[in-house]
């Protein structure tokens, strides 16, 4: 019986068999290839333009800061001030509006000062000295449930 079937078949049927199936399954993958691109292109996944007013950072417990004290953080690549001052938190960016060095919080004389040429500002970002000829730029500073967070204003 076994011989029957061998010789009944064509030499190199296997073969022949073998790339018809690699054939048909490369041409089923092409297509539904083909499928998926028309459908990514007809429903679109849904697209979030990069919105920085979304981002929110958390800079540390409230309770943490003393009154006067300054904590540097980065926010979306950014270096920031976030003060403690009486009234509350205040965050400013640390680049100074000048040629954008990155200011230091000198806590003792309750200024920021710039490094480079001198610039120097109050702790609301005004310029009170020296080059620069705009102020810090704001952010929003919030507490919320004991701890301070750090977002884009407005
Ligand atoms: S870069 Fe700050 S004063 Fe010039």
């Amino acid at each position: 019986m076994a011989e029957a079937d061998r010789v009944e078949r064509e030499p190199g049927s296997d073969r022949r068999t073998f790339l018809s199936g690699l054939l048909r399954g490369s041409l089923v993958l092409g297509i539904l290839s083909a499928l998926g691109g028309v459908a990514a292109y007809i429903l679109p996944p849904e697209r979030q333009a990069f919105n920085p007013g979304r981002l929110r950072l958390r800079v540390g417990r409230a309770a943490d800061f003393a009154v006067g004290e300054g904590k540097q953080v980065l926010f979306a690549g950014e270096p920031v001030w976030v003060l403690r001052l009486p009234k509350g938190f205040v965050a400013l960016s640390a680049l100074c509006t000048h040629r954008g060095c990155i200011v230091d919080y000198d806590e003792e004389r309750r200024v920021l000062e710039c490094p480079c040429h001198g610039g120097l500002f109050d702790l609301h970002g005004n310029v009170i000295a020296g080059l620069p000829s705009r102020p810090l730029r704001h952010l929003r500073a919030e507490v919320v449930g004991g701890e301070v967070f750090l977002r884009e204003e407005g």
